[in-house]
């Protein structure tokens, strides 16, 4: 099963992957944390372009180009070969990130970007995607705490609002394949949703 974490910055992602994978493994259901960008040896190259500001101006089609050649490389080198296994993979960002900061934030079309990711992960879509969703006002603080903005992160709240709604309207026009959740919630309150839904999803492998 293959499950994604979506949402803006300072939404406490990697927390909430961190926590499912240590739920998951209680359980003794094998299972794998990953990211994107730079969730692959290449990736991390990959990565560092995209979101050192030293990297400059990049044109919203080539920033694009290089999160679908990220996502491509991370289906390709992990996350096929750990479904493939019988693995639960957990991805913090995927596909709806590209939608989001490529398509609404820079301002492709949403189904240019979709398209794109589609190829670049041979149609790979999550069995449930987890939206951590809270004002970007908030969000971006609290990231700003954690060290120097980087190129996206450093983008205007205008921007940031673009991309929480079009998150929130990839949720809306799909509601069984995800879990909206206000990440202003208390840590454990936000891991007992998402456990919740998960166990549903693997029905007879959680007590
Ligand atoms: P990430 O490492 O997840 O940082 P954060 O701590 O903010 O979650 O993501 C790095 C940045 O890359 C983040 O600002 C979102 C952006 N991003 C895109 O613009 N498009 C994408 O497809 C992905 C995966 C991330």
């Amino acid at each position: 099963m293959f499950v994604a974490f979506e949402g803006g910055e300072g939404a406490g992602k990697s927390t909430q992957v961190r926590r499912l994978l240590d739920w998951l493994g209680l359980h003794e259901i094998p299972a794998r944390v990953t990211h994107e960008p730079g969730g692959t040896a290449p990736g991390v190259r990959i990565r560092a372009l995209l979101l050192d500001p030293a990297t400059g101006d990049l044109s919203p089609r080539a920033e694009a180009l290089l999160y679908a050649a990220d996502r491509a490389q991370h289906v390709h080198a992990v996350v096929r070969p750990a479904l493939d296994v019988g693995e639960v993979v957990v991805t913090d960002r995927y596909v709806d990130s590209s939608l989001a900061y490529q398509g609404a934030g820079r301002t492709l079309a949403v189904e240019e970007v979709r398209r794109l990711s589609a190829w670049a992960t041979g149609g790979l879509v999550p069995a449930l995607t987890v939206l951590l969703d809270l004002p970007p006002a908030t969000g971006l603080q609290r990231a700003r705490g954690r060290g120097a903005a980087d190129r996206l992160e450093a983008e205007s709240l205008d921007f940031h609002e673009r991309v929480r709604a079009t998150f929130l309207e990839l949720a809306a026009a799909e509601p069984e394949r995800y879990l909206v959740l206000d990440a202003t919630l208390p840590a454990d309150e936000i891991a007992a949703a998402v456990r919740d839904r998960v166990a549903a999803l693997l029905p007879g492998r959680v007590a």
